[in-house]
C-alpha cells in the first residue's frame, strides 16, 4: 500500500484528506495542538517548526506522496504573529518541498485564492499576484520557494469548504449551523469566490498526480458567486429557510481585515490539461449533504473523541 503524508492532518483539508484516503493508502497525519484519539490512521504529534522536525517525519514515515496541509490558515493570527505565520506558511512548505524533491517524492503544496488582490476576478496563473495581508503574502512567498527548489511540486491555488472536527471551522458550516438552529445570519453579497467541496477538491488533486502535472494550477469550480449566494444555494441543497440570511455589504460590517471582492479564479489551464469537467458547486453541495446523511460528518468529528 503507498504511503501518504500529511503535515497539518487535523486541519480542515488535512483530515477530509486524511478520511478519504486511509484504507487506501497508509495514511500518516500530524497534529500540533489537537489530539485524535480515535483517527483510524497513524497520528504524529509534532511542532514542525522545531529543527529536524520534518527530516525526522519523513525518514520515519517513508512517504509515497506528501500532501502539506500545516500552515497558519487564519488572516487574524498571521496579522497578530507575522513571524510564525512565516515560519509555518513559507519556511515549512519549503523545506517539505526541497526534500520531496530530493527523494523524488511527489509533493503538493496548498496555495490560495488570496494571493490576489480582489480587484479584478476571474484570474488566470499568468495574472500578476498582489497580496493585501501578511496570510497572502507567505502564501505567495511559499509558491515562489516551492517552484524553485522542487519543478515536479504541484502548485495549487485553491479555495475551499467542507465538514471540519470542531463543526464550525468552514463557511459551509457557519451556514449550516445558523439555519440549523433558526437563527439569522449574514451573507455578504460582494465578495465573490469559486468555492470547490474539499473531498471534490481531493479527487482533482489525485487525477492532477495521475496525469503527472507540476506547476501552478488554479483549482476551484469554473463558477463565481457571491458568499451570499453560496448561502442560499446550501440553503436550497438541504432545504433551509433561505430567507434567514441577510444579504448584507461586507463594508457595513465590523470586520477586522480589509477584504478583496472578487477572487473568483479561472480554470482554463487546469480544464485543458486534464480533459474532464470538473466539480461544479452544485455537485459539491450534494456531496456535503450527502456526508451529513451517510455517517461521513459524524465520523470525522467523531475522530477528535
Ligand atoms: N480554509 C480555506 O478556506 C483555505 C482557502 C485557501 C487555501 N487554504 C490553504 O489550504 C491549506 C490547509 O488549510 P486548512 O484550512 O485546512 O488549515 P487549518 O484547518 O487551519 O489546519 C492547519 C493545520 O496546521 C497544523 N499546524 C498549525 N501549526 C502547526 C505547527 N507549529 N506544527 C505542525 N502543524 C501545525 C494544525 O494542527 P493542530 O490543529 O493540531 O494544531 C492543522 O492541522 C493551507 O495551506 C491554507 O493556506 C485554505
Amino acid at each position: 500500500m503507498k504511503r501518504l503524508l500529511i503535515p497539518g492532518g487535523s486541519g480542515l483539508f488535512g483530515l477530509n484528506l486524511a478520511m478519504m484516503k486511509h484504507g487506501s493508502m497508509e495514511v500518516f497525519g500530524t497534529v500540533h495542538n489537537q489530539i485524535l484519539p480515535h483517527a483510524p490512521f497513524t497520528v504524529r504529534q509534532s511542532d514542525l517548526t522545531q529543527m529536524g522536525a520534518v527530516s525526522r517525519l519523513i525518514e520515519d514515515t517513508k512517504p509515497d506522496l506528501i500532501i502539506n496541509c500545516a500552515a497558519v490558515a487564519s488572516l487574524d493570527a498571521c496579522e497578530h504573529d507575522p513571524g510564525l505565520a512565516e515560519q509555518l506558511n513559507t519556511q515549512l512548505p519549503a523545506e517539505i518541498a526541497q526534500k520531496a524533491a530530493a527523494l523524488s517524492i511527489p509533493f503538493i503544496h496548498l496555495s490560495t485564492d488570496a494571493v490576489f488582490d480582489g480587484q479584478k476576478g476571474n484570474y488566470a496563473e499568468s495574472d500578476l499576484p498582489n497580496p493585501i495581508n501578511q496570510y497572502a503574502r507567505t502564501k505567495l512567498w511559499a509558491e515562489q520557494v516551492v517552484g524553485e527548489v522542487n519543478a515536479e511540486a504541484i502548485i495549487a491555488r485553491i479555495n475551499f469548504y467542507g465538514w471540519s472536527l470542531s463543526g464550525k471551522r468552514s463557511l459551509c458550516e457557519f451556514f449550516y449551523n445558523h439555519f440549523r438552529s433558526g437563527k439569522r445570519m449574514n451573507g455578504f453579497i460582494d465578495l465573490f469566490y469559486s468555492p470547490m467541496l474539499v473531498c471534490d477538491l481531493i479527487d482533482v488533486l489525485f487525477q492532477m498526480l495521475e496525469k503527472n502535472l507540476h506547476g501552478l494550477y488554479h483549482v476551484s469550480v469554473d463558477e463565481a458567486l457571491s458568499k451570499y449566494e453560496f448561502g442560499c444555494r446550501l440553503a436550497q441543497t438541504f432545504g433551509f429557510e433561505q430567507g434567514l440570511i441577510e444579504p448584507v455589504s461586507w463594508k457595513e460590517a465590523a470586520l477586522s481585515a480589509v477584504r478583496s471582492p472578487d477572487l473568483t479564479l479561472d480554470v482554463s489551464k487546469l480544464k485543458a490539461a486534464l480533459g474532464t469537467p470538473l466539480p461544479t458547486v452544485a455537485d459539491g453541495l450534494e456531496r456535503l449533504k450527502q456526508q451529513s446523511q451517510d455517517g461521513y460528518r459524524q465520523r470525522l468529528m467523531a475522530v477528535g473523541g
